[in-house]
Formats: structure tokens, sequence, C-alpha cells
């Protein structure tokens, strides 16, 4: 962003311990020696020199340092997870609505053509899901069950949801909705590929930063924070189902 729109958004600092990864950023962006930081926690100790931080050092660092740049009056930009537990969550919504700081986490996929069409698809198809193999079960009746697995090809996700009126089967690119009734099938090809880290996540990254530093520019602190109490939920859920796992139980939230 900061190279393609510079006028919306400029890259002021790094902190980066790895040098030829900090030496690279501060070239590619034209950081004076004073912007050149070895840690986030050497820029946290600094007076603020920008509007907004972007958080993206591994899940255990992110409360320390989320909490520091809240502290410091930073706007942030905060890879997921938000922290690596429940209460690491709490504290950091807490300390962001306290100080009056916007948190937003980098829900990458919710930026991708895909994601987007799966949206359009469900408000205008579908009133709700129906179920699966059964692992969470929240109120109203409706059910969801999430299939991780380690080591199978390199594939996209997937995603099934069974409507009352029809379902979604979506493979990352294609779209399928059969709808029950008329028993006709419709298929949405998202065209974008490239879903891994590497590739931006098929766009999301990019369209990330955009709706981050558009939210910012507008000024509008409800547009910025109406997310975080939300994504703090869906964190609390993650971290029940470990804690069903772990002790074999259900769990009611
Ligand atoms: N949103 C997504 O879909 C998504 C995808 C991948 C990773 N992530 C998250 O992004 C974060 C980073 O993941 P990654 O794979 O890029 O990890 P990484 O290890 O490649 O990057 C972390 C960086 O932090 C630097 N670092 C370490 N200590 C530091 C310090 N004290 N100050 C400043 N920098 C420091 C490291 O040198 C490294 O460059 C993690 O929280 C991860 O879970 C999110």
């Amino acid at each position: 962003m900061a190279t393609r729109r510079p006028e919306r958004c400029r890259v002021v600092a790094v902190a980066e311990p790895h040098e030829p990864a900090r030496t690279a950023f501060a070239s590619r962006h034209g950081l004076a020696d004073e912007a050149v930081f070895i840690s986030w926690q050497h820029l946290a100790a600094a007076p603020r020199l920008a509007d907004a931080v972007v958080v993206a050092v591994v899940d255990d660092q992110h409360v320390d340092a989320a909490l520091a740049f809240i502290e410091r009056g930073y706007d942030i930009l905060l890879e997921k997870p938000i922290a690596t537990t429940a209460d690491g969550c709490q504290v950091i919504a807490e300390a962001a609505a306290a100080a009056g700081v916007a948190v937003r986490i980098c829900h990458v996929m919710r930026h991708t053509d895909y994601t987007c069409a799966l949206k359009a698809e469900l408000a205008c198809e579908n009133d709700g899901a129906d179920h699966q193999v059964v692992a969470i079960e929240y109120d109203g009746g409706v059910t969801a069950s999430f299939t991780l697995s380690a080591f199978t090809p390199l594939e996209h996700r997937r995603t099934r949801i069974f409507g009352t009126h029809g379902q979604l089967t979506g493979d990352g690119r294609f779209l399928e909705i059969f709808d029950f009734r008329s028993e006709r099938r419709t298929v949405v090809d998202t065209s974008n590929d490239g879903s891994t880290q590497a590739e931006g996540h098929a766009g999301g990254d990019q369209r990330l930063v955009d709706d981050f530093v558009d939210r910012l520019l507008s000024g509008r602190r409800d547009l910025i924070m109406d997310q975080l109490p939300q994504t703090v939920d869906s964190h609390r859920v993650v971290f029940a189902a470990e804690r069903a796992r772990r002790e074999g139980r259900i769990v009611t939230l």
C-alpha cells in the first residue's frame, strides 16, 4: 500500500531484529537510521512517531507488544491470533477501549473474492446453517463443525453450509449453491487463486491493508473498533474448543 498509494499511507519506521530483513525493508521505504529499530520494545520505548503500527511478531509476543503500543497511543493492525489465551485477548480489548485506540485484526481471508461471494450468496440464498458432524452448537440450534487436517496436499479451505432451503459448497474458488426446492445448481467462479500466505492470501492481504487505511483516514473510531469484540468472542470459541479436546468434555460459553 505504501508503495502503491503513497498519498494514503507512508511507512515511517521499522522494528526487526533480523538484520538483512530490517535493512532491506528500511531501504525499500527510504527510512532514516533513527527510524530503524532492532525490536518492537525499542520502537515502543521511543515517542510516538506514527498514527498506526502493524504488529506482526509471533503469537506469544502479541499481548506485550499490543499493550506497549496501546499505551503509546498507536492505532494497531494486529496479526491474528489476537493472543494465545482468552485472557490475553480480553486484556488487549480492554486496554484498547480504555485508551481509546483502535485495534483491528488481520482477518485476511475475509477480504478475498471468495469470502465476499460466499457472504453475498448466504445473504440472499440461505437463512442459517443446519448441521454436519457437530462440534459447536450455538443458541438457536445452529450447529457448525470445523475440520483441520495437517499433511494434506496444499489446498484451499473448503466450505459446506447447509441452510433451511439449500446448501452451499465451496473449494476456495468455486461456490456451488444447490436449492433444495428447485434442485437448481448455480456455480460461481470467484476466479482468484493464490490463497497461501506467500501468495498474499488471494488478494486478501492487499485489501485488508486498504480497508484498514480507509477506516483510519475516515477518522471514525466506530468504523475501526466495530470488529474487535466479535473477534475476541471468536477467539474464546477456539480456546473453548481446545479445552473440550484436552478435557474430553462439552464446554459451554
Ligand atoms: N492473518 C493471517 O492469515 C496470518 C497468516 C500467517 C501468519 N499470521 C500471524 O502473523 C504473525 C507473524 O507470523 P510469521 O509467519 O510472519 O512469523 P515470522 O517468524 O516469519 O515473523 C515474525 C517476525 O518478527 C520478528 N521479531 C522477533 N522478535 C521481534 C522483536 N522483539 N521486535 C520486532 N520484531 C521481532 C522476527 O525476526 C520475524 O521477522 C503471527 O502472529 C502469525 O500467527 C497470520
